[in-house]
């Protein structure tokens, strides 16, 4: 069998699959579903500084090509995630990153400093990029400086590792990749959601409350590839792919690119045991490719010598 063994940031994961933030609880809910033990590791649900209710309904809506939803990072606070959920954390046989979200950048800051000290997390993976909130402004993810700000408060309030999750609506991802790497992240997370919006021409409605929310599914793979590839070429740190991935093929892919890891978020929600099955199919690939460790894929992408020499990499 295939060593699917990796190491990230400092951290040793036992396979290359995490799930992606928000789409699989803070990650024990779907024991009875999927052992922790299976997966490299889970990713919370953004944990914010003070409990919020999320966006109104209608916040999930299903389109043609994937998903969008607007939930507005409902959930119950830091106060409740260190009392309540961390101890059923506690247990877990596997690596578990909480994603926290700021209101501010001194949220992000103090929240970090809040979770340091809590043996349960063993690193946190920031929300720079959710759509669903400021009216999709993106403020932390759009801007290099901005960015590399919260991921320096961060930095300066916690030891564990940290992944800047980044957002795909943005025109140069390699800029917000190095300023997120400036700031002291170890790793980064490519990428969340991309902007879109449904409408219902009989009833002149759109399919989100909010009107716009953040696009997900299989059709998202192709960009959040391309986002992905960008991402490492521009930086040291590594890189977790994310972004419709649902088969151990496209695990492949984003390894092939350059991804240590990758995030499992929205076939999750098609085939919630999806994540427990991937490793043992990943294992079986690369046996019959006959490459002995997942590892030996990472970066093996070829390409012809101008595309490596064309800076921004676009043709
Ligand atoms: C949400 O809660 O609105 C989604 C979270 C995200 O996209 O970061």
């Amino acid at each position: 069998m295939a060593d699917l063994a990796i190491s990230l940031a400092g951290l040793e994961l036992r396979n290359p699959i995490l799930s992606a933030s928000g789409t699989f609880g803070h990650g024990l809910e779907m024991q009875h579903i999927v052992a922790p033990s299976a997966v490299g590791g889970l990713v919370s649900k953004t944990v914010t500084r003070e409990p919020r209710a999320g966006n109104p309904m209608p916040r999930i809506c299903e389109t043609e090509a994937g998903f969008l939803n607007s939930i507005g990072l409902e959930n119950r606070g830091i106060e409740a995630y260190l009392t309540d959920t961390l101890p059923e954390v506690a247990g877990a046989d596997t690596v578990i990153l909480t994603n926290i979200g700021g209101r501010s950048a001194e949220d992000f800051g103090e929240l970090a400093a809040m979770l340091d000290e809590r043996d349960e997390v063993d690193g946190l993976e920031i929300n720079l990029s959710c759509p669903n909130v400021q009216g999709g402004r993106l403020p932390y993810s759009t801007d290099p400086a901005v960015a590399e700000d919260v991921v320096r408060r961060v930095r300066s309030a916690t030891t564990k590792p940290i992944f800047a999750k980044l957002s795909p609506n943005v025109t140069r991802i390699a800029d917000i990749a190095v300023a997120v790497e400036c700031g002291g992240a170890d790793g980064i997370t490519a990428v969340n959601t991309i902007l879109g919006m449904s409408v219902d021409w009989r009833t002149g409605r759109p399919g989100l409350n909010t009107v716009m929310g953040g696009f997900s599914g299989v059709s998202l793979k192709p960009i959040a590839l391309r986002c992905a590839w960008e991402c490492v070429r521009a930086v040291q740190i590594p890189v977790i792919g994310c972004g419709g991935i649902g088969t151990a093929d496209d695990v492949l892919e984003f390894l092939v690119v350059g991804c240590a890891a990758v995030q499992i978020g929205t076939a999750s929600f098609g085939d919630p045991g999806l994540l427990g099955r991937l490793p043992a199919e990943l294992s079986e690939r690369l046996d019959a490719a006959g490459i002995a460790a997942a590892r030996d894929v990472i970066g093996s992408l070829e390409v012809a010598a101008r595309t490596r020499e064309v800076p921004g990499g676009s043709t």
